[in-house]
């Protein structure tokens, strides 16, 4: 393992990092609240890697790994030789371990974080948060061995100018402006994954879009309801919403009027050309 270097800093209005003010790793439920959104993502995150052949003999890079879920389905389920997971903390990885799972403590903005190339590179819901996203596409593509594959996923907002206000709506633009604005994650730049997996030199370029259901008590619904919880001081410092319209949106989430579609998964993946 290797220490954190927090000596990097993006360009957030606010000057600050995922995992400080929001989301910071030793905050009680943080590992539950990634988990829900595992429950609610991992089947379609694994599906999509066995379909571009992750399987027996391949080396694997899971990029900002969480407790690391996908990293350990890939060994149990898919059979993947090894997966380096790589994360800022490490804590949820080493309270976890399997046999193949190699743990790296690293800031992957920082140059030369992550050693080697691999047959898989994967990231999900991490690049959204990082100010240097494009930057780290091309990266992550050098990381990727031929014949290899890069795999990302990140949220796509789906509350438009058309959507009908309700509190679901306006918890959601609260929550994506406050998280701009203090650590600056961007979800504007999630449908450009295709076009910039192309401009890295990857071919084969292809995506798709997964909405899970937001039922009442659903691993989704769960997941924004703790999501938002963590990050109401973001929200409320935007002026979009209040406190009691965060407790109004939370009731609606799982309630019976709730009738609205989940930010979506886009997966967006490219083959780096050569052999295998
Ligand atoms: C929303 S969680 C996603 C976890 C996991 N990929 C998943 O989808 O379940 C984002 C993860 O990225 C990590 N992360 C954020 N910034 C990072 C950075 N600069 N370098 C490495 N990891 C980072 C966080 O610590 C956190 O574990």
């Amino acid at each position: 393992m290797k220490a954190f270097d927090d000596g990097l800093r993006g360009d957030a209005p606010g000057g600050g990092r995922y995992g400080e003010a929001v989301f910071p790793p030793g905050q009680a439920g943080e590992d539950e609240r990634i988990d829900y959104g595992a429950l609610a993502y991992d089947d379609v995150t694994m599906a999509r890697l066995r379909a571009l052949g992750a399987g027996p003999g391949w080396h694997c890079l899971d990029v900002g790994a969480g407790t690391g879920t996908v990293s350990r389905r890939l060994l149990a389920e898919a059979g993947v030789a090894s997966v380096l997971a790589v994360d800022r903390d490490v804590r949820f990885l080493a309270e976890r371990p399997a046999p193949g799972l190699d743990v790296l403590e690293a800031d992957i903005t920082a140059p030369g974080a992550v050693p080697g190339r691999f047959r898989l590179v994967h990231a999900r819901f991490v690049l959204m948060h990082l100010p240097e996203r494009e930057r780290l596409i091309a990266t992550l593509a050098e990381h990727v061995a031929p014949g290899g594959v890069l795999v990302l996923s990140d949220a796509v907002d789906l509350t438009s100018d058309r959507t009908p206000g309700t509190p679901y709506t306006a918890a959601m633009r609260a929550m994506w402006q406050g998280l701009r604005t203090t650590i600056g994650t961007d979800v504007s730049w999630v449908p450009s994954y295709p076009r910039l997996l192309r401009e890295a030199g990857l071919v084969s370029v292809g995506a798709e879009i997964h909405v899970p259901a937001l039922l009442p008590g659903s691993p989704i619904s769960r997941f924004w309801a703790d999501t938002w919880e963590r990050s109401r001081a973001a929200m409320l410092a935007t002026g979009l919403v209040d406190s009691a319209g965060v407790d109004a949106a939370v009731r609606y989430l799982d309630s019976d009027e709730c009738a609205a579609l989940s930010a979506g998964m886009l997966t967006a993946w490219g083959r780096r050309p050569g052999e295998a």
